[in-house]
């Protein structure tokens, strides 16, 4: 079976897509080949950012690798948090980065916010990138305890719940990196059949 490198170290994302693409391609991660090198990211897009990770691995591994970045964009901040999503607030975690927002979207009418997820996958030498948008709104008050990062603030267009109100299974139907890897899945499959 042709073997494909998630270039991640999150477990859990791997099961995932190694799940959806089991009898079609061997998915590995970074600790799967030995790749404990921290990759940079330092791009200033998540296209950028995600083509970075997977062209270190198919340069030193030489082997066809995909990889995602996300984030938060929020329109009356200039579309901040952006490829800083992670460490908004510096290295003080998710509740300092959703705090941080918060504050500066204080007394501010326009709350329109977006997730966005950029997946660059090489193959055979060839680049591709495969991208999910969820559109909504950045509530004032924190809600829910499911989820991660900016999630009890966020909720998407359509729906009367933060995703942190929204069980694991719900979320990913409709999540920014859901609607990238479902796209990245379905490339994937035409091109194994
Ligand atoms: P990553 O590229 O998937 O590691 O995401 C970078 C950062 O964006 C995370 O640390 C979070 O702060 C934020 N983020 C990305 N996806 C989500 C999400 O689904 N919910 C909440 N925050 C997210």
């Amino acid at each position: 079976m042709k073997k494909l490198v998630f270039a991640t170290n999150n477990q859990h994302k791997t099961e995932e897509v190694r799940t959806l693409l089991s009898g079609e391609y061997e998915v590995l991660n970074l600790k799967d080949i030995g790749c404990t090198t921290d990759i940079p990211e330092t791009a200033d897009s998540f296209a950028g950012n995600a083509e970075l990770k997977s062209s270190f691995v198919a340069e030193n591994f030489h082997l066809d690798c995909f990889a995602d970045d996300s984030g938060l964009e929020v329109e009356a901040l200039n579309n901040e948090p952006g490829i800083y999503s992670a460490r908004y607030a510096g290295e003080r975690g998710d509740e300092a980065n959703l705090r941080l927002v918060l504050q500066k979207l204080e007394g501010e009418k326009n709350r329109k916010a977006r997730f966005r997820t950029v997946v660059s996958l090489i193959q055979n030498g060839e680049r591709f990138l495969f991208e999910g948008t969820v559109n909504g709104t950045i509530r004032k008050t924190p809600t829910g305890g499911n989820g991660f990062g900016y999630d009890p603030v966020f909720q998407p267009d359509g729906y009367e719940q933060t995703f942190a109100e929204m069980s694991m299974s719900q979320k990913n139907e409709i999540s920014h990196r859901a609607i990238a890897m479902r796209k990245l899945i379905h490339f994937l499959k035409e091109k194994a059949l």
